[in-house]
């Protein structure tokens, strides 16, 4: 009995030192793409404990690409032994369906291929190495389809060479980067625009990190990093294209809507979608927004398109003209104005002068304010915005209003921000929903209240109305012809 364990125990060693050894030996050999040669069976594993027979990561591309700062793509050009099964063609794709779980994913690697012979009558279905190293890998169910079908449990060996083709841009940039570091691939997409925000140990290797990132993403001709953070006033930021060319203008869809705008200079964030769809859901036919600070239009022109009539303003020349250019895009140019507006003059001038007669109507009105960094502090505008004897009515302004908070209780915080801010206490009397997390201690909150009978027609001294009458820039969108440049 003992010797019949060390004879399976030497058999054992004997069949690992050869996976191991075709492994290290293939691990730098240069061949045609994507071979897959047959390299021996292994049924005998079957008798011994289950045990993995490959490296951690046998995808690893090969060391000397540790550093490299130009994309060399044949540097990552290796062979590596995968596990396979052979089975009669009669019952492949069952078999393939089976073994879902276990066969090869891969970029670019076929999960079937001829077989060393070149039969006709049999294929070699491709194994994933990380969870087949034995035939006791499979599972009880895979067993049982496989013997089902009649194929026996016998592990063939292929080797299978690997190129950049066939590696996840994590793998990519894990192996060149230096090691210990993080290596954070993620971007935002902008239409064919991947957008970075890369960290200081990243830059040595931008370019890299552009040509991997268009590489590995298709639709992707353009990679651009942020240079600097979000802080001017049009809220658009610096960039410097990494990779691709240079093409700002982005064409997007969201929420099934289309807009396009040249993204160096509007702002344009695609985690806001579903914000944007939760407030125009709440807008129904008939009703008016104004939306105060409107970009390109992600609010304006979905609510647009439900039926509301739509005052629309920003002050960035560049997102007027684009806020213009998408309402026509979308045909909603007749339920839009636009306005290219500081918001505060915006809300005291043509909001104020179409206020009194929303008063009266029946149907709601919205005013959105998403300008987080400092949205809060414009909602003094409406303090007295209206005179006492215009006609007071229930039909007062829902205000969304965005905020940024770096606050323990965020909500609390923009509460009490915009209570200050409008001269009412608005607790109890409004509703917070939590937007976003935008960094590890900020959070995004939007606000929704209705504007106080006591704020609208507030007699605060401290509300300085302006006495001269803004004169807006005003223009509906089909009196404009200029396609933005
Ligand atoms: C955070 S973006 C929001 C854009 C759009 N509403 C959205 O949800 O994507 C804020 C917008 O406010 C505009 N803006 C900044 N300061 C402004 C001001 N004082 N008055 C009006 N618009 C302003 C910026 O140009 C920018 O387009």
């Amino acid at each position: 009995m003992t010797q019949i364990k060390r004879a399976r125990e030497r058999r054992m060693f004997r069949l690992l030192s050869r996976v191991f050894a075709s492994v290290r030996a293939s691990r730098n050999a240069v061949s045609a793409p994507v071979h897959l040669s047959f390299c021996s069976a292994a049924s005998r594993c079957a008798d011994f404990p289950v045990k993995p027979i490959m490296e951690a990561n046998l995808y690893r591309p090969p060391q000397e690409v540790r550093g490299m700062t130009s994309l060399d793509k044949d540097a990552f050009k290796q062979t590596i032994t995968v596990p396979a099964l052979r089975v009669p063609t009669g019952v492949l794709n069952k078999v393939v369906k089976s073994l879902r779980k276990s066969t090869i994913q891969r970029p670019g690697i076929p999960r079937v291929v001829q077989d060393q012979e070149q039969s006709s009558d049999f294929r070699l279905v491709l194994l994933d190495p990380h969870r087949v190293c034995s035939p006791d890998s499979f599972n009880e169910a895979e067993a049982e389809a496989l013997r089902s079908f009649s194929v026996p449990q016998e592990l063939h060996y292929y080797e299978l060479q690997l190129s950049y083709d066939n590696l996840k841009s994590e793998e990519v940039l894990e192996a060149v980067l230096p090691q210990g570091l993080d290596v954070t691939s993620g971007f935002s997409r902008v239409g064919h625009i991947a957008h970075m925000n890369l960290r200081d140990h990243q830059l040595p290797y931008k370019n890299l990190i552009g040509q991997v990132i268009m590489d590995k993403n298709s639709g992707i001709t353009c990679v651009v990093n942020k240079t600097n953070i979000i802080d001017s006033t049009y809220r658009n930021f610096k960039m410097e294209i990494l990779a691709g060319e240079e093409d700002m203008i982005a064409k997007v869809k969201e929420n099934g809507v289309t807009y396009e705008f040249d993204f160096s200079r509007v702002y344009w964030n695609p985690r806001l979608s579903t914000e944007h769809q939760r407030v125009v859901q709440l807008i129904k036919r008939g009703d008016t927004v104004f939306d105060v600070f409107a970009g390109v239009g992600p609010f304006a022109v979905p609510a647009a398109r439900a039926g509301a009539s739509v005052f629309a303003n920003d002050l960035n020349p560049e997102s007027y003209r684009w806020l213009q250019h998408n309402c026509k895009l979308n045909k909603v140019e007749s339920r839009v104005q636009t306005f290219n507006l500081d918001g505060r003059v915006f809300i005291q001038g043509p909001m104020k002068q179409e206020m009194p007669a929303l008063l009266k109507a029946n149907a709601s009105v919205h005013v959105v304010m998403n300008l987080p960094a400092l949205a809060l502090e414009f909602l003094d505008a409406f303090k007295g915005l209206l005179k006492q004897e215009t006609h007071r009515d229930v039909n007062l302004p829902t205000v969304h209003c965005y905020g940024f908070s770096k606050d323990d209780n965020p909500e609390k915080d923009v509460v009490q921000r915009a209570s200050h801010s409008v001269g009412f206490p608005l607790e109890g009397r409004c509703s917070v929903h939590f937007v976003r997390n935008v960094a590890p201690n900020k959070d995004m909150m939007c606000v929704r209240f209705t504007l106080p009978e006591e704020v609208l027609f507030s007699s605060d001294p401290e509300h300085t109305e302006t006495s001269e009458e803004p004169r807006p820039k005003r223009q509906k969108c089909e009196e404009t012809r200029d396609a933005p440049s």
